[in-house]
């Protein structure tokens, strides 16, 4: 998809359809651009019933040639405006163009937009433009994908355009974190996430990878990780990606991706409803390589480690038993109470090898690690524990500014008593239900060394929706790309 600013002043450039975006105002609505050179025609046509909604829209038939359609976009109060609800109008636009097989538009953009407003309309194109259709066959012979191919904005400054490019390199490695997730679990194995984090070394000359197959996962003694994956025909995997982008530095944030390729459950296995959407369960792996990706392509200044622990948690004779105590990367020993708690398993691994190998400044891990946090606060916002408070503060921050929310949940030193274990130092998982996406952030807690700032982001409602909205036009949103670059940025 082309995005590119164009001048207002002047003869418009032929599209299939112009776009009005209008605030909303008591009396009628208001046009958000400048009417300079618009024909007066064009300007009352449909603004009879329309109140200016944010994201209502109304559309006819042009009267003048230069695009065939003219489609009223409402952009709510202009003191209530925020990032979300431009997003939330764009995202609807983009819809609406792609049901009416539009693809070309002339937008004007609204007076004077700031960038991080042009930033998120830009966004809302991008996120709201993309279909999954590896898996498609006769549907989509009926019915082709239409996508958005050509935008031209009429308002913003020729500078701006750079802010655009920016954010469509950016949407690239957004795609590939919601490719990889919707594929299926066997074309996304640990296999495939190695051959990706290598292709990406090779792309980028900033980007260095290290792979430790089964036999160095053996000899390094990363025995959670192991005892995850001893069910599967796959073998596991441990990808390090460095990415050096301020080499004259040594600050490093260390980025942790949980990478189940599929979650059975183990032997305690999952029931029908709970299983049928757990390819999804390497979306923190999946997001790791985005943020690689993001960082090199986008030349960010500052160093990252990308960890990701790929395994499959099968079932077979095999599979690691619940009762039966592993001894973890770290020496700790951990009794196995439900192996379906496997995500903190293969955690708690690869942070205590980032921390002995790296020893990075600050870390970060991404894990569809609970059912409870989607019970807790739904698919509205990740799950947000963090043993800082500046931390903590920044993240929230990038969050606010690229809408993947966050939502501050406990660390509560009590809730580590629910782990104790009396045949090993502590076991993976409570008895009963209480506070479980806390008690696998606590779980992984105790695999942090003393004095590192450290944030666990559970992404298991966020990563994969039940509905598609607008925004979100496939079930796999690729969260945390967006956030952790802009946290990292902000640095
Ligand atoms: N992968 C699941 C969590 C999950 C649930 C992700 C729904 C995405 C959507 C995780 O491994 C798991 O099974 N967690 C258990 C933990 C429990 C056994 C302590 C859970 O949440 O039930
Ligand atoms: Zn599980
Ligand atoms: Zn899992």
């Amino acid at each position: 998809m082309q995005i590119q600013i164009v001048p207002v002043a002047g003869k418009r450039k032929p599209a299939e359809a112009l776009i009005l975006p209008y605030w909303q105002e008591k009396k009628k609505p208001i046009p958000a651009f400048s009417k300079a050179g618009m024909d007066e025609v064009l300007l009352s046509l449909l603004e009879e019933d329309f109140k200016g909604d944010v994201a209502e829209i109304n559309y006819s038939y042009a009267p003048e040639g230069v695009e065939k359609k003219v489609i009223l976009l409402g952009l709510g109060k202009k003191s209530g405006s925020s990032l979300a609800s431009l997003r939330k109008a764009f995202a609807v636009l983009t819809e609406f163009c792609r049901k009416k097989k539009i693809v070309s538009i002339n937008v004007f953009l609204p007076n004077a937009v700031e960038d991080d407003n042009l930033v998120a309309i830009v966004d809302a194109f991008c996120m709201a433009n993309y279909s999954f259709d590896e898996s498609k066959r006769e549907t989509i012979k009926e019915k082709p994908t239409v996508l958005l191919q050509k935008i031209q904005l009429m308002g913003g400054v020729k500078k701006q355009q750079e802010l655009i490019d920016r954010h469509l390199l950016l949407m690239e490695s957004v795609d590939l974190a919601r490719i990889l997730v919707n594929r299926n679990a066997d074309e996304a194995k640990a296999h495939d996430l190695v051959l990706k984090a290598k292709a990406l070394a090779e792309k980028y000359p900033s980007i260095q990878c290290e792979v430790l197959g089964k036999k160095e996962l053996e000899k390094e003694k990363m025995g959670l990780l192991l005892a995850v994956n001893r069910g599967a025909d796959h073998d596991p995997a441990l990808i390090v990606l460095t990415y050096k982008g301020d080499p004259k530095n040594k600050d490093t944030t260390a980025v942790i991706g949980k990478g189940i390729t599929f979650d059975t459950g183990g032997l305690n296995l999952k029931p029908t409803g709970g299983i049928e959407s757990m390819r999804i369960d390497m979306a923190g792996a999946a997001a790791v390589l985005g943020i690689l990706q993001g960082a090199a392509s986008l030349k960010i200044k500052k160093n990252l480690v990308g960890v990701i622990a790929a395994a499959e948690n099968a079932i077979s004779a095999k599979a690691y038993k619940p009762g039966d105590v592993y001894i973890s990367h770290s020496g700790k020993s951990v009794e196995i109470t439900n192996t379906d708690a496997e995500g903190r398993l293969v955690l708690a691994d690869a942070l205590s090898y980032v921390q002995k190998y790296h020893a990075p400044n600050r870390i970060i891990d991404l894990a569809t690690l609970t059912g409870g946090i989607v019970v807790a606060i739904g698919e509205e916002a990740s799950g947000l524990f963090c043993n800082e408070h500046k931390m903590t503060e920044k993240l929230k921050k990038a969050a606010e500014h690229t809408g993947e929310r966050v939502w501050e949940m406990p660390l509560y030193p009590e809730y580590a008593k629910a782990l104790k274990s009396t045949i090993a130092d502590l076991k993976n998982s409570s008895a009963g239900r209480k506070a479980s996406p806390c008690m696998g952030a606590i779980f992984l807690e105790q695999f942090i060394l003393k004095e590192t700032p450290w944030a666990h982001l559970d992404i298991a409602g966020t990563a994969y929706l039940s509905e598609t909205n607008p925004y979100y036009p496939s079930f796999a949103t690729g969260v945390g790309v967006k956030l952790i670059l802009s946290f990292v940025e902000s640095l």
